[in-house]
């Protein structure tokens, strides 16, 4: 296929159009280098795909460049541009999200409905669930976002499913629970408590280290985009790790995972910070042919071989 990826040069992006280049797509992919975390580490996500000549970069933030004559050369678009982060959404940031999540993304619909797009794949999140009553969570609970992130999270989701019904563009929201792997965005946990771990000094647990998450491997994120851009099928879809744990016990993993103890000092709860995650992924497994390959264990190895080579 001929793909556009938004948001190539970040974690999920980069995983991604580094599979369709492996598979013999071509990819087109954008990113605008946004200041959340430094440039040059976005740089070396996209080091080698720079280097292949079915890959093509474009520097643009969506909001300001012709996106009409890319999306004319592509069968479908991978929406993963995104600010990212639940806990930074508050305040003054807020215009950040609301610019980059949900104007870019109702900017990329109307051009895709211009552009006669074969098929469009958003990157959501398992933010969109807020505090769930009954977990895990399937994709017709209640959706209660508890972040302003979340909110506009779901707001493109929204929109996504109202272009669809409205315009007839043949999308699919793939909600994913807290990814992990190599290249993981240097702001998330895992990151920062390989990182310390590996470099001696203390990490910070937000609260009592008693929430759980359904903690998502890369590779499976990138399997699952590649299925459904590759089905007709429509809504929002699940994928999750398929299994929860207290961060607590992440910990004890990281732990295993690099043959030391981690130096834990508790800080504060923070605001927009759900409780507990879980996916039920049944949707995805059945209708999407896609579960999950990666268990902790085997992701976290990985991640901490990554971290190793990369100490930024
Ligand atoms: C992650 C991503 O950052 C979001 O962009 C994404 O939308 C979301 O997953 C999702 O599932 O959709 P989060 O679950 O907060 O959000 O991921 P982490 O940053 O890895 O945090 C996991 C837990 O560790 C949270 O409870 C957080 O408060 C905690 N944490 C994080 C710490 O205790 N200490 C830290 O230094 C960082």
């Amino acid at each position: 296929m001929r793909a556009l990826v938004t948001g190539v040069a970040g974690f999920i992006g980069s995983h991604l159009a580094c599979e369709l280049i492996k598979r013999g797509d071509s990819v087109i992919g954008i990113d605008s280098f946004t200041d959340y975390y430094p440039r040059k580490i976005k740089e070396k996500n996209i080091e080698s795909l720079r280097e292949e000549k079915k890959f093509s970069f474009i520097q643009a933030d969506i909001l300001e460049t012709d996106l009409s004559e890319i999306l004319s050369r592509v069968d479908c678009c991978f929406h993963q541009a995104a600010q990212a982060g639940v806990r930074k959404s508050w305040g003054k940031e807020f215009e950040i999200y609301v610019k980059c999540n949900i104007l870019a993304t109702q900017r990329l619909l109307e051009e895709a409905i211009r552009s006669k797009l074969p098929r469009f794949v958003y990157a959501s999140s398992s933010s969109v669930y807020g505090t769930v009553e009954v977990l895990p969570a399937r994709e017709d609970t209640l959706l209660n976002p508890l972040s302003p992130y979340g909110t506009t999270k779901l707001c493109a989701e929204n929109l996504v499913s109202l272009y669809q019904q409205n315009y007839g563009l043949s999308s699919i929201s793939l909600r994913y629970f807290t990814v992990f792997g190599p290249r993981q965005r240097p702001d998330m946990a895992f990151h920062r408590f390989i990182k310390a771990g590996l470099k001696g000094e203390e990490i910070e647990i937000y609260g009592s280290g008693k929430q759980t998450r359904d903690f998502t491997f890369i590779s499976d994120i990138v399997s699952a985009n590649i299925l459904a851009a590759e089905s007709n099928l429509c809504g929002a879809f699940n994928i999750g790790g398929g299994y929860r744990i207290t961060l607590l016990e992440a910990v004890r993993e990281i732990e295993k995972a690099i043959g030391k103890p981690l130096k834990i000092e508790i800080g504060a709860e923070q605001k927009g910070d759900v409780q507990d995650t879980s996916a039920d992924i049944t949707k995805a497994k059945k209708e999407l042919f896609w579960s999950p390959k990666y268990d902790l264990s085997a992701g976290l190895s990985l991640q901490v071989e990554w971290m190793k080579d990369n100490l930024l």
